[in-house]
């Protein structure tokens, strides 16, 4: 009896130390290392203290500083991260900075790129998803209105958001322009420079697009102009207290980004698939539309092809406001390693993505401008201007729940209020164009729209 104790004891420890082993030997792989720099690690200097995060709620609109008066510190919280778009990190204990930020270690949140690059659908949380609720300009209004109050300086997205346009839009961004203004504070070597070039501004908000299916392309942005390679992943953290040899010697860790980045896979829809009916739409879009998008299951290809403008008759503002001395800078300098990546100088117009997990993406076009695959796929019935419910996940038509309206309401007096409703009149905001599924009836879009739910 006591030597199958001593056995069995033994054997239990050899099994402990063998799994020991294994988790000690088992290197951590890149995509996993490109996680843990996103999570932990702080490339900016802090956006603002948790403590201004709790006083959020004084400078909101009367009726919600009501409620969130009496709420308590947990509610708060969540009527915080409802208002401004922030996700809870997984695993998380409801404290401490959302998932698009980063601790500082001295009571910071220090914005990261999951704060655009990871969102939720109906409510969860989907890695490389875009995050389709960020409110940036609501959050910075706020953080200044705060800030100011307990007199404490303002940092770098107030200061910079006073001088241009974040996001006038919820979802969306003015994230190409930051790279401008940020790119015009250095040389070619990323050095900071005093040598101030003025850059010609042309401010319009962006979608985010979903990580998933970076790893399909060879080229990165929506005009495909840049060669997917780590170092164009550097341009969001330019600030000029990042001095140049520290930007530089961050490029491993942004290749563990790059890395995790195309790690990802596209989530499977988990609602009704009419299966005959999807494979009804499988030769529709085969025959339509597979030899722009591609072909999807085993063996599928990807053309990754630049549609011209003229074809295609989407928003030209985002090609334009790139001028061709600034795609010059990056490719001949060192985010282009000096002329030796192939970057494109004029490009004449969008890429065709691939539409792997397309029904977890909304709102769609490079600019977030249709809410819906149906809309998408019934052009002459796109709003006008639409506003999201918070978390609703349109089934039927696969996409944003929204309202549908002629105009922005005339009740929607604050910018806070005006930013919930997406009107795509404005400049870079129109949903017009991508006309190619005018060629399918009804039965088809039908056919096809059901099909999509499978990418
Ligand atoms: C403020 C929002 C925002 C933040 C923060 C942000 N991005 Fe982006 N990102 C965008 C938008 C918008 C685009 C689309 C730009 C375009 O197509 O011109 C984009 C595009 C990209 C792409 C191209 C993907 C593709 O398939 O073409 C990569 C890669 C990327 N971002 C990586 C990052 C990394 C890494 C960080 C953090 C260092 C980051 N982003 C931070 C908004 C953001
Ligand atoms: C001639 C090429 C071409 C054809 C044909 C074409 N598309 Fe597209 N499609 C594009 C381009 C380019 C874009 C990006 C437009 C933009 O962002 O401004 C796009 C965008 C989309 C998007 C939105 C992607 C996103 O991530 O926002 C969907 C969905 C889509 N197309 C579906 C279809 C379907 C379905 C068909 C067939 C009925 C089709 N397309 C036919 C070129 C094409």
């Amino acid at each position: 009896m006591r030597s199958f104790r001593r056995g069995l004891l033994f054997t239990l420890g050899l099994l402990a130390l063998t799994a020991a082993t294994v988790t000690a030997a088992e290197p951590e792989s890149a995509a996993e290392r490109g996680w843990r720099w996103l999570t932990t690690k702080p490339y900016l200097p802090a956006d603002f203290t948790e403590t201004v995060f709790q006083q959020l709620w004084t400078v909101w609109p009367e009726s919600l500083r009501e409620q969130a008066r009496t709420a308590s510190a947990a509610e708060r919280r969540r009527m915080s991260f409802e208002r401004y778009g922030l996700v809870e990190r997984p695993g998380g204990d409801g404290t401490g900075p959302a998932l698009g930020y980063v601790a500082d270690g001295q009571g910071g949140w220090v914005m990261n790129c999951l704060a655009c690059h990871t969102g939720t659908v109906e409510g969860r949380m989907i890695p490389g998803a875009p995050n389709s609720l960020y409110a940036l300009e609501t959050l910075t209004d706020d953080v200044r209105a705060v800030k100011t109050a307990m007199k404490i300086p303002l940092g770098h997205m107030e200061l910079g958001g006073s001088r241009m346009p974040l996001g006038t839009t919820r979802g969306t961004t003015n994230s190409v322009m930051f790279g401008v203004a940020l790119g015009a504070l250095r040389d070619r070597d990323l050095n900071v420079t005093l040598n101030v070039r003025r850059p010609k501004f042309v401010h319009h908000d962006m979608d985010a697009p979903a990580f998933w299916n970076t790893g399909r392309k060879k080229y990165l942005y929506c005009d495909g102009f840049v060669e997917k390679t780590p170092r164009p992943l550097l341009q969001f953290v330019m600030v000029v207290q990042n001095s140049g040899s520290t930007m530089r010697g961050w490029e491993p860790e942004f290749a563990d980004i790059l890395a995790w980045i195309e790690s990802l896979t596209p989530p499977r829809y988990q609602g009704n698939i009419d299966v005959p009916l999807a494979a009804t739409g499988k030769r529709i879009f085969e025959h339509h539309c597979a030899r722009c998008h591609g072909t999807y299951g085993e063996n599928g290809k990807y053309p990754e092809k630049v549609i011209p403008l003229a074809d295609l008759g989407t928003d030209p503002v985002r090609l334009s406001s790139l001028p061709r001395e600034y795609r010059e800078s990056m490719k001949f300098g060192w985010y282009g390693e000096n002329g030796k990546r192939d970057y494109q100088l004029d490009p004449d117009g969008y890429v065709a993505p691939p539409l792997n997990g397309i029904w977890a993406s909304a709102p769609y076009f490079h600019n977030g401008s249709v809410p819906t695959l149906w809309h998408l796929l019934h052009p002459r019935q796109r709003p006008v201007v639409w506003r999201r419910s918070l978390n609703g996940y349109d089934h039927a038509r696969m996409g944003l729940e929204v309202v549908e309206l002629e105009a922005v309401p005339s009740g929607a007096k604050t910018k806070d209020k005006r930013r919930e409703y997406f009107d795509t009149r404005e400049p870079g905001k129109s949903a017009a164009g991508h006309q190619f599924p005018d060629d399918l009836s009804e039965d088809e879009k039908t056919a096809v729209l059901e099909y999509l739910k499978t990418l």
